[in-house]
């Protein structure tokens, strides 16, 4: 495969859509998904040849600086999504719907679902609830527009959940969960996101689904697992959680990098001829000449 941009290989063009997804499931396919934010990360995600990218609003944390994800907006959802559209073409694309896009009214989630695929080249949304978001579900594939449900720890929710804690730990929970992502299901939506669940529990609930379920801290009987990318690189160190597995640990090559720069720069090794543009000889001279002092009088 040819060379496509700092190494990576150029990938196969076959778009992944949302029908391969729900298939991957049926022929026992596991299906990985990845978050991305902007285009060169998404370039590498499609690269690595993984399935889907979500533009999750974890860019609020991992990118935009935010304690949680609450504060992170449709504007800022948008912009984002579309960087990663220009970067990625072959991966199914998800955008994130941001907290307070889409509890007000089944018309707000109508509106910002379709500036996802309108303005920001999404395939499909991904919204967080259970039994309390499949009216809005329900709209929204009426629509025409592919939804992932989002179930478990739903971060929106941080404050009133006391944290980012494991949910459905309890018989009675972890029934209410199962019931959640079967109304999920019944609403239309072609995929859950299950999130910080004990393993037995997102089994039962993908034992029970004909829809793919994607865990991330839900163990292994998932039908797909999904990571958030900042966490997978070791790029983001505000805090850990346990199910998130660091792939590489690129923070300290990043910094080694940049402290080369810094060096290099205040001694002088940088820039070099390498890295400088050169001037023909004789237009250098000629500007130096039009430079001299002129003889006065
Ligand atoms: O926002 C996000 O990245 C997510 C994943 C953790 C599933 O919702």
């Amino acid at each position: 495969m040819e060379a496509q941009y700092g190494g990576t290989p150029a990938v196969p063009a076959a778009k992944v859509t949302v029908p391969d997804i729900v298939a991957a499931k049926h022929a026992g396919r596991k299906i990985t998904m990845m978050t991305a934010y902007d285009a060169a990360f998404a370039k590498l995600v499609e690269a690595s040849g993984i399935d889907i990218i979500l533009v999750g609003d974890s860019l609020g944390m991992v990118v935009l600086g935010h304690p949680t994800t609450v504060p992170v907006t449709m504007e800022d959802m948008i912009r984002h999504a579309a960087a990663v559209a220009r970067g990625a073409k072959r991966p199914l694309l998800v955008g994130d719907l941001p907290f307070g896009s889409y509890q007000a009214s089944t018309a707000d989630a109508l509106r910002n679902a379709a500036r996802f695929l309108k303005e920001a080249g999404m395939d499909a949304v991904k919204l967080e609830g259970g039994r309390e978001v499949v009216e809005t579900v329900r709209a929204l594939v009426d629509s025409g527009i592919a939804v992932m449900g989002h179930v478990g720890l739903t971060p929106q929710r941080v404050a009133q959940l006391g944290g980012f804690k494991v949910q459905a730990k309890t018989s009675r929970a972890a029934r209410r969960l199962i019931d959640d992502a079967i109304a999920l299901e019944e609403a239309g939506a072609f995929s859950v996101v299950l999130e910080s669940v004990p393993a037995p529990v997102a089994e039962l609930v993908s034992e029970r689904l004909r829809i793919p379920t994607i865990g991330i801290g839900a163990g292994p009987g998932c039908d797909g697992q999904v990571l958030v990318l900042h966490d997978v690189l070791g790029l983001f160190g505000e805090f850990k959680p346990k199910f998130a597995k660091r792939y590489a640990d690129l923070g300290p090559v990043i910094v080694d990098a940049l402290k080369q720069f810094d060096a290099e720069v205040r001694d002088g090794r940088f820039p070099d001829a390498e890295h400088s543009f050169p001037m023909k000889e004789s237009e250098r001279l000629s500007l130096e000449e039009s430079l001299k002092p002129r003889k006065v009088g």
